[in-house]
């Protein structure tokens, strides 16, 4: 990683309209933001205010209407579709809402799923896997079928899966919504401690447990996909 001081995330006067037949949806309006690394941040708003289209866009999969993003010093904008896909892979691990882990498959199947296309994962991956299973208190549920999983243990298994190719950047979307107090206190510690290791964060909520959290590095509120100030 490197260790200047320049903002691992940032964003330049991004817009996204989507567009279905005739009807134009204007998703996200001029919105420009700066995440230092190795801070945590949280995008919160209404339902429909943009959140999801912002992470979305932030980490590079899919292209703004107008605007730029650069990531770890890098325009990932202009980037071909496949170019982008690579630097994605480089610097971005995402936890999807709903986890999108596989039904029928273990955990240890999931978390290396992404490796695949690269053909499966090598001794770094496999040494990294284990030891974030035994850091997450997963290390039992390796070979057990995610939906045999509680709640808190699958968000757990999409955290280390977002996590198997040690890019510097975690954006995870509306990471607590299935999960009880405990397990949100346990996921934030979890994300503290990747933030401490030079981790740069980022969770789209509408939950008050986390935007309340005085821990955070900072809150961005989205009210009909524009930044409020
Ligand atoms: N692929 C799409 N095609 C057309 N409209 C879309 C598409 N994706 C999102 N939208 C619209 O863009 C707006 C922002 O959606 P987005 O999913 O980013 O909101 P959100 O803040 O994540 O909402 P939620 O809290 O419900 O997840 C919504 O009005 C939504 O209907
Ligand atoms: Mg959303």
């Amino acid at each position: 990683m490197r260790t200047d001081q320049h903002a691992m995330i940032q964003a330049t006067s991004l817009s996204k309209r989507y567009r279905s037949g005739h009807v134009e949806k204007v998703a996200l309006c001029q919105v420009s933001l700066a995440i230092p690394r190795a801070e945590f941040w949280i995008v919160s708003g209404p339902s429909g205010s943009g959140k999801t289209t912002l992470l979305a866009l932030l980490a590079g999969m899919i292209a703004p209407t107008e605007g730029e993003v650069v990531l770890d010093g890098k325009s990932i904008t202009h980037l071909r579709d496949h170019h982008r896909a690579l630097a994605r892979r480089n610097l971005v691990g995402m936890v999807f809402q709903e986890f999108a882990l596989v039904a029928g498959m273990t955990l240890a199947e999931n978390i290396f799923l992404p490796l695949v296309p690269q053909g499966g994962p090598g001794e770094t991956e496999r040494q990294r896997v284990r030891a974030l299973l035994e850091r997450f208190g997963m290390a039992a549920y390796a070979r057990t079928q995610v939906e045999r999983l509680s709640a808190g243990e699958r968000q757990r298994g999409a955290i280390i899966r977002a996590l198997v190719a040690d890019a510097p950047i975690l954006m995870l979307d509306e990471p607590t919504a299935a999960l009880d107090t405990e397990n949100v206190r346990i996921m934030v510690d979890l994300l503290l401690s990747l933030r401490a290791e030079g981790r740069t964060i980022v969770a789209t909520t509408h939950d008050r447990r986390l935007t309340e959290d005085p821990r955070l590095n900072g809150v961005l509120r989205l009210v009909d996909g524009r930044l409020e100030r």
